[in-house]
């Protein structure tokens, strides 16, 4: 039986924000952290303002909005994840920074507590390692929009526990995600397969075909919901070009290599929709 009551969730992003959304909704009392108290304050009004959106379409009774809101509390002070069972930390992607956020969160949060990390592509192993609990250390996927899209990528770490692995399983089945267990290597399941394709359509751009026609075949022609390079501005050209990076480096083939077009965007500060411009405009 889960042990889970309380989950903490680090970073206020799009990520992270989703993460606190569907853990609250799921009835663990939640604590929304991020050390930049306008990105709580966003990341908390972005919840409220998609559980309102709920609510107007029929599709949440403003009992349960209420009931979730009164469960999410949001917090500028690491100190506060002190008593949580499980801290789900959903920051930037990068290596050095999550080891340290790692290391720190090790000495706050309770010994039985479990430290479990949304990375998209760094080797859990590697974060695990950064703690002095690490059989208590699990990768928890998630995929954007974290409420709307189905899956979580489980990743064992070499050290991570049965136990550890059953629970985060339980989290996510309350949390109505499905699970995939996967092999703890740059990518794993979803950006091992994904990125590559969306490094493709980048190519394909280089040489000259137009962005729309280059989604509208893959909408059209494969059924994808979106267009990889629409998808691309979606989940941000700089974390992209990250996963390129991690994928190149660990797995050493040349297919993994960036497009040169893309490392372009991101040297210009063309993230996609967070900046306001990427493949495409945004208002
Ligand atoms: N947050 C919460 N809910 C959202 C949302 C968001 N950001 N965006 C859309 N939704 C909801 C809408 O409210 C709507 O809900 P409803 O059915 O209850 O009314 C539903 O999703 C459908 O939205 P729309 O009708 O506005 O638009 P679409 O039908 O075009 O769907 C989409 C939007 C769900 C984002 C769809 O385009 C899609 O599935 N795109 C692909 C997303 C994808 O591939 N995600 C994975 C990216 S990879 C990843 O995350 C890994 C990372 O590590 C890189």
């Amino acid at each position: 039986m889960s042990t889970i009551r309380t989950i903490g969730v680090i970073g206020a992003g799009q990520m992270g924000a989703g993460i606190a959304q569907v853990s609250a909704q799921a009835g663990y009392q939640t604590l929304l952290f991020d050390s930049v108290k306008a990105a709580q304050e966003k990341g908390m009004a972005s919840i409220a303002a998609q559980l309102d959106k709920a609510v107007g379409k029929g599709k949440l009774a403003d009992a349960d909005r209420q009931k979730t809101l009164g469960i999410l509390k949001g917090t500028a002070s690491m100190s506060d994840l002190a008593g949580c069972d499980l801290v789900i930390e959903a920051i930037i992607e990068n290596i050095e920074v999550k080891t340290k956020v790692f290391a720190e969160l090790d000495t706050i949060v309770k010994p039985e507590g479990i430290l479990a990390s949304n990375t998209s592509s760094i080797a859990i192993t590697k974060i695990a390692a950064a703690t002095k609990r690490p059989s208590q250390v699990m990768g928890m996927h998630f995929m954007n929009p974290v409420p709307v899209m189905k899956l979580v990528e489980l990743i064992r770490g070499l050290q991570t526990s049965d136990r550890t692995y059953e629970t985060c399983r339980e989290v996510c089945e309350k949390m109505g995600k499905t699970t995939v267990l996967a092999i703890d290597n740059a990518g794993f399941v979803v950006n091992r397969i994904l990125v590559p394709m969306i490094n493709e359509a980048i190519f394909v751009l280089q040489e000259g075909v137009k962005p729309e026609d280059i989604d509208n075949a893959m909408k059209l022609g494969t059924n994808q919901p979106m267009g990889p390079l629409e998808l691309a501005d979606f989940v941000g050209l700089d974390t992209l070009l990250y996963i390129l990076h991690v994928l190149h480096d660990e797995l050493g083939e040349d297919k993994y290599r960036p497009c040169p077009l893309l490392i372009r965007y991101v040297e210009a500060g063309w993230y996609g929709r967070k900046s306001g411009r990427g493949f495409y405009q945004y208002s």
